[in-house]
Formats: structure tokens, sequence, C-alpha cells
């Protein structure tokens, strides 16, 4: 891991302000190695030395990966004047990190979405290049059948003339003049699945994202709850790319 300044580790771990680890660490709070550190400006290497603030190992990480339940209604932006956005869900020391979500779920769609201070890998995972598989759930106004299924396997082309990569349609049920449907795509063209369905006359009721590469949204995850992704998760998603 990169050498990084005291302060900035305990600032991360949302322990202190860096501003205030300098005071902390000149009362004898900060320890490396077993010895106290009173200069909150000198450099270490998190991974190779045992960082303890008021007696507690900081256990520091480069980047943080989160998932989230993201409920309807709200913005999937870092913020926003007069909206509610993902950021808003999590406690103030993401925020302090610079975390910002992978891509973008509309204010209408609920359900997976990743969140990163890793700006490589969010920019990996979004870029068109690398294809990351996307699930979504959706019901739709209208009956759809075998020949939606093959114009999303061949490739929609949206109502402005935008063609898509070949998707996959999965018919789950029909019932009421609705049809339940599993859908996945490897873009993320804004609105994509939205338009691509309303392309073929069936408007989207309901949107949900269930998995993206080989995340998939904890069923134990309400709306607005969050957590930490598994080590396994983040490995997952860098072979993804
Ligand atoms: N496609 C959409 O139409 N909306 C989303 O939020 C995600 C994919």
């Amino acid at each position: 891991m990169a050498v990084q300044r005291i302060d900035k580790v305990l600032a991360a771990m949302g322990l202190c302000s860096r501003k205030e680890a300098a005071g902390y660490a000149k009362k004898g709070a900060v320890a490396v190695d077993g010895v106290v550190c009173r200069d909150a400006s000198r450099k270490i290497d998190p991974d190779q030395v045992c960082l303890t603030f008021n007696g507690q190992p900081v256990g520091y990480q480069e980047h943080v990966y989160l998932m989230l339940h993201k409920p309807l209604g709200i913005l999937s932006a870092t913020e926003d004047r007069d909206q509610q956005t993902v950021l808003d869900l999590l406690p103030g020391v993401y925020r302090s990190r610079g975390v910002f979500p992978v891509g973008r779920l509309d204010k209408d769609t609920s359900g997976l979405l990743l969140l990163t201070d890793d700006g490589a890998l969010g920019h990996h995972l979004t870029s068109p290049k690398h294809q990351v598989n996307k699930v979504y759930h959706a019901v739709a106004e209208g009956v759809l059948g075998q020949a939606d299924v093959d114009a999303f396997a061949h490739g929609i082309k949206l109502r402005d003339g935008t063609q898509c990569r070949p998707a996959k349609l999965e018919i789950r049920s029909v019932s009421d003049g609705k049809t339940d449907v599993l859908v996945t795509v490897c873009e993320g063209k804004y609105h994509q699945v939205r338009r691509m369905l309303a392309s073929r006359g069936t408007p989207v009721l309901t949107l949900e994202r269930l998995s993206e590469g080989e995340v998939v949204l904890d069923s134990a995850l309400k709306p607005g709850e969050w957590r930490e992704l598994t080590s396994e998760e983040i490995s997952a998603l860098r072979y993804e790319i």
C-alpha cells in the first residue's frame, strides 16, 4: 500500500480531522509499532507498521467499496442543492473520503448501487470498453413475447436511432396486461432499460438493479441500507476489468 501521512490515515478512518490529528499526536494518542509518535505528518505504510490511536489498532484501508440498496426517489449523485443523494444515506466519513457512485441509477430505479473512492476501478467498471453485465428486474406495461426476446438478443434500436448491443430479455410471467422480466445489459446508456422496453411498446412500471458483474444485491439489505463489499466481491469486480 502507498505510504501515507498519519493525519491522512486517521482522517480517512473517520477518527478525527487531519487538523485534530496533529493535536492528538502531540498529546501522545498516536503510536507506531508501540512507540508514541508526536508528529502526525510522519509518513508510514499502514500495511507495514502497527498504527494505534488511543491504544486501538487503526484498520486502515486504502480504498472502500460499498454496496447500497438504493431506494426509489434518491439521486445517484454525490451532492445536489435541492434533493437527497445516495451520499446522504452513508456515514459522513465516506463523503470525506471522496466516495462516489459507480455509474448511475435513475431516481426512480431502486437496487444495487456500488460506491467507492477507488477512481481507477470506478472508471473501469463504467467504461463502455469493459462490458460488465448488469441484471435488472422490470415490470413493463403490456405483453412481451418471443419476438421481443429475439429483438433484445439481436440488439435493440432505440426510438432516437441509437443502436444497443445485444442484451438478454427473460420473461418471468405475464398477468393483468403486465410482463415481469429480467433484462441483462452490458452497457450503461442513459435510461437504457426503460428506453429499450419503451421501444417495444411496453413502458417500464418498476425497475430494480439486481447485480453488476458477479456482485449481487444482498437480500438482507433493505432499501437505504448499505454494507462494505467482501474481499471476494472486490476481487470479482477486479476480475471483470
Ligand atoms: N436503465 C434505466 O433505464 N434506468 C436505470 O436506472 C438503469 C438502467
